[in-house]
């Protein structure tokens, strides 16, 4: 029997009342019963975006979301800023050069984030950028971006400011129009909670002026058509049904805990795992600064192989993610986002600790939930 115990950024556990979702009959696509789904899926997104900008759905995972972010905003020899912060920042500079962008990269030690600072220097050099590309949680090195300032100095040197928000959106505090941010691009399979699939792009009046100039080739995501044909609640090629039906009943799990709360309880597990790890005096990746709470990134102690380690905590029942890109081998991962409870975060700091200690390791291996129930306690009663 396959029960994974999920504790990776992605995807992540989906509530059963969702899952059952993916067993409703099928309906017409081009129905009037879909078009509520999809009209009803679209205003609650909005909502976990904080936008009153258009929300455009599409049947592929993150990376197609992302990919549509480069296509419908530039022309081949437009320069663009890519962040780099870890793999998923790497891939987006790498969709920008496949598709012609003079593409000006930002790359920024692993474990550490962008600062404004250096996002400013970058644009003042490099005169007449269309566009910032930037993760707002880079899942491979655990740490997240400050975006509340980006989208003001983007603007002030004429430029509009793309975000990843794949592993962030729902867990992280992210304010699409306060924060003046034009394209925003999410995933189904992380925060949202529901099997991967879809992904989501809101886009900015403003991003849509630069639609307009685009000259980059595209099809399948064109998101110009796609808005066009949402004004009739429908998509320009069949969607994936099923996951519509999903997350728009996930979605509701989530606005009724409250973004604020969805937030808040992020912070906290975040703070968990980082004090817990630390108590076994493992040594976490990401700068404290820019530490992630819906991923930690953790140095296996020295004389044990990181992949080796997942390997034994998976056999006590525990999935852990391991390193991407460089990291691989590494370090290994532990997933805190989307359907995750205080229960969760102890179940595996329990697990890991025992493991280290039967693979050598001299701790007392229940330190880490010791700390954690701490940091629990704490935040339950502040
Ligand atoms: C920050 C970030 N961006 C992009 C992606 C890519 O999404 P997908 O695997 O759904 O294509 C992921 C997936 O893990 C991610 O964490």
């Amino acid at each position: 029997m396959i029960k994974e115990f999920l504790m990776i950024p992605g995807p992540t556990p989906v509530p059963d009342s969702v899952l059952r979702k993916m067993a409703m009959p099928m309906i017409n696509h081009r129905g009037k019963e879909f078009a509520q789904v999809l009209k009803n899926v679209t205003e609650k997104m909005k909502k976990v975006y904080l936008t009153e900008s258009d929300v455009i759905l599409l049947t592929a995972s993150g990376s197609g979301g992302m990919e549509s972010a480069v296509v419908n905003f530039l022309s081949p020899g437009d320069k663009a800023i890519f962040c780099v912060t870890g793999a998923f920042g790497d891939r987006w500079a790498k969709m920008g050069q496949v598709y012609g962008a003079d593409v000006i990269r930002i790359d920024i030690p692993l474990g550490e984030g962008v600062t404004i600072d250096v996002l400013e220097d970058t644009l003042k050099k490099n005169p007449g950028v269309k566009a910032v590309y930037i993760t707002h949680n880079e899942t491979s090195t655990a740490i997240t971006n400050d975006l509340s300032k980006v989208g003001e100095i983007a603007h002030r040197y004429g430029a509009i400011v793309a975000v990843d928000a794949v592993s962030s959106l729902g867990a992280i505090e992210l304010r699409m129009d306060e924060w003046q941010l034009d394209v925003v691009v999410t995933a189904s399979q992380k925060a949202l909670m529901t099997p991967p699939g879809l992904a989501f792009v809101a886009v900015s009046e403003r991003a849509w002026e630069l639609y307009k100039s685009s000259k980059m080739p595209r099809f399948y995501f064109d998101l110009g058509e796609a808005k066009r044909m949402a004004v009739n609640g429908e998509t320009p090629f069949t969607p994936a049904v099923s996951q519509v039906f999903a997350i728009d009943s996930a979605l509701d799990i989530l606005l009724s805990e409250g973004l604020e709360n969805s937030w808040k309880r992020h912070k906290l597990l975040g703070k968990a795992v980082r004090e817990g790890v630390k108590a076994l005096g493992l040594k976490l990746l990401a700068k404290e600064e820019f530490a992630s709470n819906a991923v930690t990134g953790v140095y296996p102690p020295e004389g044990i192989l990181a992949d080796e380690l997942r390997r034994k905590v998976k056999e006590r029942g525990v999935t852990l993610a391991g390193g991407q890109g460089a990291l691989k081998g590494k370090i290994f991962r532990i997933g805190h986002i989307g359907y995750i409870l205080d229960t969760d975060i102890i179940v595996t700091l329990s697990i890991i600790g025992e493991t280290l200690k039967e693979m050598g390791y001299n701790v007392d291996p229940t330190l880490g939930v010791k700390r954690a129930l701490e940091v629990f306690n704490e935040g339950t009663n502040s």
